[in-house]
């Protein structure tokens, strides 16, 4: 019994909800929808009209019921596509700046300036350097901090713990003589959360010291059971930290945030902000890369990072088709995390309903694009297993972290359970 109730959360976490025999085999579409009906003077399609619900009951009713919620995605979008049109247009995108380059890249059309140009306006930053040879999100956020820190300042994380991979660019996790900030004289500190998981105001007030150089902010949860912060608590926490020390610099991790929300963190003071081109801007379609945007000596001092002093940003080829991806990725981003919104709040929605805990709770405003699920929390609850720490699994519902991720994580899940399911039997 309880192996079914847990396999039933797993299985919902890959798979699309499986249609049970009753729907499968007399319910039509239009009948789903039947408030829907299209008007009179349409010819109706049968044939078109009569393809089998691939949703179970409780997924058709949650939509239903999401109408507004969805609803104010599809503005939200709207905007955001309107955004970076027109960044588009004031960066003049063309065809001739898809080509890219080999070599030392320095004749490439221009593409990177119109990229970065355009990344810019859309994030309200004065500069930025979005660029293929970022590896990734954790490899953006390490150029921006070393752009700001040097031996004897002071890194404070202000919401909490920071992603994992950070524990050993930090030199919070031994990073084994391979150059932290630790290494490099870098001291650390970390503001908790507080008890509701989000951030704990009272201490941020008082937490500054004179050699705190730069404060760390992540935007989104990532994959831990927290809030995750609107670019409105994001500001609230600028003017807190600047208000103690105006030249205390302040880096947003920005992963799965990009797009959420109208406003982006440089509009709201942020000194540099980093992130991932194979998360929200990238648009599920940018091959790689990630980026850095913000005060434009900052930028300058990050590019120097990625690459080396003196070289900047005006060097580094980008073959192939991958500019082309990149501005396409970045085009389709907003309508990418529309849909991711509207799949949380659809998930949250169902899961609840079913009695798992969920996080951010179902409809509430999104401010990342990452749900979390209990999915263990049933049996939990049910065999009674006090653990030292609930594991969370968190479900990002971008394609490319889906497809790619989610095998293992049902596979890690399946031997954790089947470990659980051991023990209770000795
Ligand atoms: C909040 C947050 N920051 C940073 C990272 C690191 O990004 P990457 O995996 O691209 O290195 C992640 C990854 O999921 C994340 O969720």
């Amino acid at each position: 019994m309880l192996l079914t109730v847990g396999m039933w959360g797993l299985n919902c976490a890959t798979s699309a909800y499986p249609t049970p025999p009753a729907l499968k085999a007399s319910i039509p579409m239009a009948t789903l929808r039947s408030s829907s009906s299209p008007p009179p003077s349409l010819p109706i399609n049968h044939r078109y009209h009569r393809i089998d619900s691939p949703f179970v009951s409780e997924v058709v009713e949650a939509v239903d019921s999401l109408y507004a919620e969805f609803k104010a995605v599809d503005n939200l979008v709207a905007h955001n596509t309107t955004r970076v049109l027109k960044a588009f247009q004031n960066a003049r995108v063309g065809y001739h700046h898809f080509g890219g380059c080999t070599g030392y890249g320095h004749d490439e059309a221009g593409g990177r300036e119109a990229l970065d140009q355009a990344f810019a306006e859309i994030v309200g930053a004065e500069s930025a350097i979005v660029r293929s040879q970022f590896f990734s999100g954790t490899h953006a956020i390490t150029c921006a901090l070393f752009a700001f820190l040097r031996p004897g300042d002071e890194l404070l994380a202000v919401a909490g713990p920071p992603y994992d991979t950070l524990e050993e660019v930090i030199g919070k996790r031994d990073s084994h003589g391979m150059g932290s900030l630790n290494d490099f004289g870098v001291k650390y500190r970390e503001v908790s959360l507080a008890k509701d998981g989000g951030l704990d105001w009272e201490n941020l007030r008082t937490s500054l010291r004179p050699e705190t150089k730069c404060a760390l902010i992540q935007r989104s949860c990532g994959y831990s059971w927290r809030k995750s912060l609107s670019v409105y608590e994001i500001e609230k926490a600028i003017k807190i930290i600047k208000m103690q020390n105006p030249n205390c610099l302040v880096m947003v991790d920005n992963c799965y945030g990009e797009f959420v929300e109208s406003i982006e963190p440089p509009m709201v003071g942020a000194d540099l902000i980093a992130g991932s081109l194979i998360k929200n801007p990238g648009g599920t379609i940018a091959p790689c890369g990630g980026y850095v945007a913000g005060r434009e000596r900052w930028v300058k001092a990050a590019a120097a990072r990625l690459s080396a002093p003196g070289l900047g940003i005006d060097c580094g080829a980008t073959p192939g088709d991958v500019m082309r991806s990149f501005f396409q990725g970045l085009f389709l981003s907003p309508q990418m995390v529309g849909e991711t919104i509207k799949g949380t709040l659809l998930i949250a929605e169902v899961m609840a309903s079913k009695g798992y805990k969920v996080q951010p709770l179902p409809r509430v405003p999104r401010h990342d694009t990452v749900q979390v699920i209990l999915l263990l929390y049933v049996i939990l609850a049910m065999t009674q297993y006090r653990l030292y720490s609930l594991e969370t699994v968190s479900v990002s519902l971008l394609s490319v972290r889906l497809y790619k991720e989610a095998p293992q994580l049902v596979h890690m899940l399946n031997r954790w359970l089947e470990q659980l399911l051991d023990m209770h039997q000795r």
